[in-house]
C-alpha cells in the first residue's frame, strides 16, 4: 500500500476501533438503522478481498454495501493493480459522498465508481458481468441480491459474503444454503474477520 492509501485505512481503522467499543459498551446505542455506522468488515476481511481481488485479470468488481467506503478502499487499490474496475452500491447518499471523499484522499478515485440506490433494483443494471463481488449489507437482502448478480457472474467469478460466522442472521444462514445451491458454485466459509462464505462460479 501506498502512503496516501495507508493514511486513509490508518483513519478507517481508528474510527472502526471507536465505533465497535461504543457498540462494545452499549449494544443498542445509536440504532439509527445503520445510516451512521460503518460495520466495516475489518482489515482482515479488508486485505484478503484485496488479495483475491488483484489476483484477478482486469476484474470487474462489485461491492454491494458500501457504508462509508472502508472496504471500497482495498477493493479500489485491487483494482487499481489488476487494471479492473469497482462498482460499489449504498443506498444513504451520505454515506456514499464520504466514501467517494476518501477514495479521493487515496487517490483512488479512478478505479470505482459509486452507485447510490437499492442494490437489489440496480444490479440488473450493471453494464458488464462481473468476475469479483463482496456482499455486505442487510442481510435478508443476500438472498435477493445473489438472485440479482447470479446471471452477471462471469465463469471463475469469487464471491465473498460478510458476517457468516457467530450469531449468523437467518438471512446470512439461508445465503449459506441458496449460494451452495446455485448451479456451477463452490463455497467454503473462512473464519476471517466475521466469517466469510467465499465462492467460486464455473459454468457446468
Ligand atoms: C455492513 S455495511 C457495509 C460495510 C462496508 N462493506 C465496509 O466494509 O466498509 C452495509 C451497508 O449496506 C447498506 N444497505 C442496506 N440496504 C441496502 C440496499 N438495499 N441497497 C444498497 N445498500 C444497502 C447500508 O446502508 C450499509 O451502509
Amino acid at each position: 500500500m501506498d502512503d496516501k492509501i495507508s493514511a486513509v485505512l490508518d483513519a478507517y481503522h481508528e474510527k472502526i476501533r471507536e465505533e465497535r467499543e461504543n457498540h462494545r459498551k452499549s449494544p443498542s446505542g445509536g440504532d439509527d438503522g445503520g445510516q451512521n455506522r460503518f460495520m466495516a468488515v475489518g482489515p482482515d476481511t479488508g486485505q484478503l478481498i484485496n488479495i483475491l481481488a488483484r489476483n484477478l485479470n482486469s476484474p470487474s468488481i462489485l461491492e454491494i454495501g458500501t457504508s462509508f467506503g472502508y472496504s471500497g478502499i482495498w477493493l479500489a487499490e485491487a483494482a487499481r493493480a489488476s487494471g479492473g474496475r469497482v462498482i460499489t452500491m449504498e443506498r444513504y447518499e451520505h454515506k456514499s459522498a464520504y466514501a467517494k471523499e476518501m477514495t479521493q484522499k487515496a487517490g483512488l478515485a479512478d478505479h470505482i465508481d459509486f452507485w447510490v440506490g437499492d442494490a437489489v433494483e440496480m444490479i440488473p443494471a450493471l453494464p458488464d458481468k462481473v468476475d469479483f463481488v463482496l456482499l455486505d449489507l442487510w442481510k435478508d437482502l443476500y438472498v435477493p441480491c445473489l438472485e440479482a448478480f447470479y446471471p452477471k457472474l462471469n465463469p471463475g467469478a469469487i464471491i465473498v459474503a460478510d458476517n457468516m460466522l457467530g450469531r449468523a442472521a437467518p438471512g446470512a444462514i439461508a445465503y449459506g444454503k441458496a449460494v451452495r445451491a446455485m448451479p456451477g458454485i463452490t463455497s467454503v466459509v473462512l473464519p476471517v474477520g466475521s466469517g466469510i462464505e467465499v465462492s467460486r462460479y464455473e459454468p457446468r
